[in-house]
């Protein structure tokens, strides 16, 4: 399909709340992820998700996103690293596949979280 971003192939605004509910249940099953999310309300829980979610899918976060650098910057203090984000990314591809978002679709969601590698992580 030529002319269709990639965030309305995935199915736009119903494939994003598909995804952060699933996000949402694998991070919960994380123990060293959702140390990150300790103190943080469950309602800002939530739009972190979906923001995730939204860049992910290629889309800019609604509202006021901070950028991603400074957004990440205690958690690295804390001991936000490599192996976190693999983790996150590897949740990712889980949903996808849960999703059955597949091939180039897929590859393009992997990629636009990798390339925040090195804002998230402060590099
Ligand atoms: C992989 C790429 C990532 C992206 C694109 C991303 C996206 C975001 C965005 C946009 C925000 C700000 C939300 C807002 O203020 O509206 C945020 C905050 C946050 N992210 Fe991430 N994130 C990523 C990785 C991670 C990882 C690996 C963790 C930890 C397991 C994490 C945990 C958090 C937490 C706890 C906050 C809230 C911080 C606070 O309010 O003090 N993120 N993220």
């Amino acid at each position: 399909m030529t002319g269709t971003s990639l965030y309305e192939r995935l199915g736009g605004e119903a494939a994003v709340s598909a995804a952060v509910v699933l996000l949402h249940d694998r991070l919960a099953r994380s123990p060293a992820l959702l140390s990150f999310f300790r103190g943080v309300e469950m309602r800002d829980r939530l739009q972190v998700h979906i923001s995730f979610v939204m860049t992910a899918f290629g889309r800019a976060p609604e509202g006021r996103p901070r950028d991603l650098r400074s957004a990440h910057a205690r958690l690295v203090a804390e001991g936000l690293g490599d192996a976190h984000f693999d983790a996150i990314v590897a949740a990712m591809a889980e949903v996808l596949d849960e999703l059955g978002v597949e091939g180039t679709d897929r590859d393009q969601v992997l990629d636009h979280i990798e390339s925040t590698r090195v804002e998230v992580l402060g590099r």
